[in-house]
């Protein structure tokens, strides 16, 4: 049998498909930018039929570079959560945007719900909280403000990433893994199943939502490349990085800095109750037995990065900002709280917006890359504190995604966290993850533990700061985040 798997990883700003070996060695990776639209401020939407033209060419390449389509084991799957795709059943065409996790339109909705006191019940019945983020008010909106959804009657159907990916590529499969189905808001994740009360809550369309399926097995499989290619792996894009980082026993810890950036303290077979606004979600479902995580969601990182780019112009590419950041000695008392999409984890606050704060003419551009840097510690450092308030200290620190590459950025997380972080070697443990999946739902490997063995070398940066200049920037940050929360 073929050991090449073929990953497609769909995220917020690209999609990507690549091939890894049995031994985790990346053999091919084709990438395709997606475009971002935003009809008005706090919208965000995407064209998911440019979602699947994309990742279609991007599988594709990845097909014929392995030499064809019977040259493959396994298809794994990763993808964007929360983003919403409506879609006719039997044209396979959208009828709609999708609403990216993004997007705060029902920003007003959910302040309604929390007031009418359906918070404690959402909580403990799905792990998350009353916040646009999640998908069950973005398909309540939808199906309210989108006439065509309710006309589609039984030809309509709505799912995440992941099932109209799989639709696309089986020509007709409804399935969404549990991952996945964890951060829409109308699954009870202590059954697995969808749950009708919050199904009513949301007035979601019960019959137009997919199957919910393991994150590993013979799903179903795709001819669009020639020979059948069984899908055999599915998670959420951080679900599936946790994976990658081979965080699987409870108490281990990853963080990737992606378009936003998210942390999963992996819990075990409990499932969790946060006291301190973090979220319960499902870490994977192997065999329907499911592994919980707690989560600390962060709406910007990279997106910070790319909009003092593309909208600031301070900087001309991402890599400049770490010369920029050890040009100066310290931030000058300058602040960056980058609430661009409001507030996530452990403050989630839809309507905040973002600060650059402690401006004086000594400041210079350096100062602000600075502070956008060093907000990635101070989210991060609140969210350690939220963890442990929860019984989930961290013990190290496994981080990931593209800003990692940025060695000044990973050390200011070990100085600040005041905390062993460690980096592989190879960043892309989102696909990693999906890899691994892939390959024990194709058999190629008996349980996630073995499957870890595709992970490479790991470096590590120790701490290295005296604690009052830590201290002075936690006073900062506090100062700076708590003045943004109070003005939203
Ligand atoms: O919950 C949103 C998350 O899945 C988005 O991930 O990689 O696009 O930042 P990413």
């Amino acid at each position: 049998m073929s050991e090449t798997l073929l990953v497609i990883d769909e995220g917020t700003t690209s999609t990507r498909a690549m091939l890894f070996a049995a031994d985790g060695k990346c053999i091919g990776s084709q990438a395709a930018e997606l475009t971002q639209h935003y009809p008005a401020p706090g919208l965000v939407e995407h064209d998911a039929a440019e979602i699947w033209d994309r990742t279609f060419d991007c599988t594709k390449a990845m097909v014929e570079k392995a030499g064809g389509a019977d040259k493959i084991a396994a298809i794994g799957i990763t993808n964007q959560r929360e983003t919403i795709v409506f879609w006719d059943k039997t044209t396979g065409e959208p009828l709609t945007p999708a609403i990216v996790w993004q997007d705060r339109r029902t920003a007003q909705m959910c302040r309604d719900l929390k007031a009418a006191g359906h918070e404690p019940t959402v909580q403990a019945r799905t792990g998350l909280l009353l916040d646009p983020y999640f998908s069950g008010s973005k398909i309540g909106w939808a199906m309210a403000n989108w006439p065509q959804l309710k006309e589609a009657g039984d030809r309509l159907a709505v799912g995440t990433i992941d099932s109209w990916l799989v639709f696309k590529l089986t020509g007709g499969l409804h399935v969404t893994d549990a991952t996945n189905a964890s951060r829409t808001a109308l699954m009870a994740i202590g059954s697995g199943h969808w749950d009708d009360g919050l199904i009513d809550l949301f007035d979601a369309p019960r019959a137009a939502l997919p199957e919910i399926v393991d994150c590993a097995g013979k799903y179903g499989e795709t001819t669009l490349f020639g020979a059948p290619i069984p899908i055999c792996g599915m998670a959420g894009d951080q679900q599936a990085a946790t994976i990658g980082q081979a965080c699987l026993d409870p108490g281990d810890t990853k963080a990737t800095f992606g378009t936003g950036a998210f942390v999963l303290t992996q819990y075990g077979a409990k499932q969790p109750t946060s006291k301190n606004r973090l979220l319960a979600t499902i870490a994977w479902q192997l065999g329907g037995r499911r592994a919980y995580a707690l989560e600390g969601s962060v709406f910007v990182a990279g997106s910070l990065i790319q909009w003092l780019r593309d909208s600031l112009k301070l900087i001309a590419t991402a890599q400049d900002t770490e010369g920029l950041a050890r040009s100066v000695a310290d931030n000058a008392g300058v602040y960056l709280v980058p609430a661009l999409s409001g507030l996530g984890a452990p403050w989630w606050e839809a309507e905040a917006r973002g600060s650059i704060s402690g401006l004086s003419f000594t400041a210079t551009r350096a100062h602000v890359v600075r502070a956008a840097l060093e907000a990635m510690a101070h989210q991060a450092h609140d969210l350690k504190t939220a963890f442990a308030a929860d019984g989930a200290d961290w013990k190290t620190l496994r981080i990931d995604g593209g800003m990692v590459a940025n060695d000044w950025m990973a050390q200011d997380l070990a100085d600040m966290l005041d905390l062993a972080v460690e980096r592989p070697a190879f960043a892309e443990t989102t696909a990693l993850g999906a890899a691994m999946l892939a390959g024990v739902g194709c058999g190629l490997f008996k349980d996630l533990q073995a499957a870890s063995a595709m992970r490479g070398e790991i470096a590590t940066f120790e701490p290295d700061m005296m604690d009052d200049t830590r201290q002075t920037r936690l006073n900062g940050w506090e100062n700076a985040v708590k003045s943004v929360v109070a003005s939203a």
